[in-house]
């Protein structure tokens, strides 16, 4: 009797565990393409010569949504990521993180997915680089602005770049997209307000650390 009931519990655990796994493979959470996935293809992979809508490199166009969905080298994208081929040698590689998000887009189907618009909180009080701007020139700017790679002659890659790029007066009219400036980012679009307000409240400041 001892010996029975011990199997069932044995099997009970397994099924559950199975059925856990498989639950765990179909829900994957979800991203949003224009906040999560466009941005890393603008800064990472639509350099000149590289996937933008005028070179397209292998017929492939990264820079926006519609262009991305009508390759049919989209299934392709995961695959030279994960083999480490994308992007190449050189240029400044994809982060763990944004591989994460690039394979649970692809895990989702290619959708637009869920995004949430919560623009209503944009905290300006205390803007320092290290805090609030490294993540975003990380994420919109740092694919074609870096120490070997610098768009325009600025590397946004570290503190000192970015506070040579403000000091040079180009940064917040580029990404104002204001009349005489490039608009920045290039082939992406405009960084959100509070982005850019962020952005304006570290050249008042003083462009502190
Ligand atoms: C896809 C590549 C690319 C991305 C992404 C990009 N840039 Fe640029 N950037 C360039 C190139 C190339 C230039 C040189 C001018 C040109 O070709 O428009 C440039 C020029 C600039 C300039 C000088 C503009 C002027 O009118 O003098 C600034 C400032 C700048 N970028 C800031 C940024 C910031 C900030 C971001 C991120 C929010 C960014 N860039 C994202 C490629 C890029």
């Amino acid at each position: 009797m001892k010996k029975i009931f011990f199997i069932y519990s044995f099997l009970f655990v397994g099924v559950v565990f199975l059925l856990y796994q498989c639950r765990k493979d179909k829900y994957v959470i979800p991203v949003c393409y224009d906040t999560d996935i466009q941005p890393i293809f603008t800064s990472k992979c639509t350099m000149s010569g590289c996937h933008n809508s005028t070179d397209k490199a292998k017929d492939l166009d990264l820079s926006s949504y519609d262009a991305a969905m009508a390759s049919n080298k989209k299934d392709d994208i995961l695959k030279v990521i994960q083999k480490g081929e994308m992007p190449p040698s050189g240029y400044v590689p994809l982060t763990k993180e944004e591989k994460q998000l690039i394979t649970r887009w692809v895990e989702q189907g290619y959708t637009k997915g869920k995004c949430s618009d919560n623009n209503s909180t944009c905290d300006t009080s205390t803007v320092t680089y290290t805090n609030s701007l490294k993540s975003i020139f990380d994420t919109y700017c740092v694919g074609c602005h870096n120490s070997s790679n610098m768009g325009g002659g600025y590397a946004l890659d570290t503190y000192s770049g970015c506070v040579s790029c403000a000091n040079s007066g180009r940064l917040l009219g580029a990404v104002k997209w204001q009349t005489g400036y490039s608009a920045m980012p290039k082939n992406g679009s405009k960084l959100n307000d509070c982005a850019i307000a962020k952005i304006q409240k570290w050249i008042n400041s003083g462009k502190p650390n």
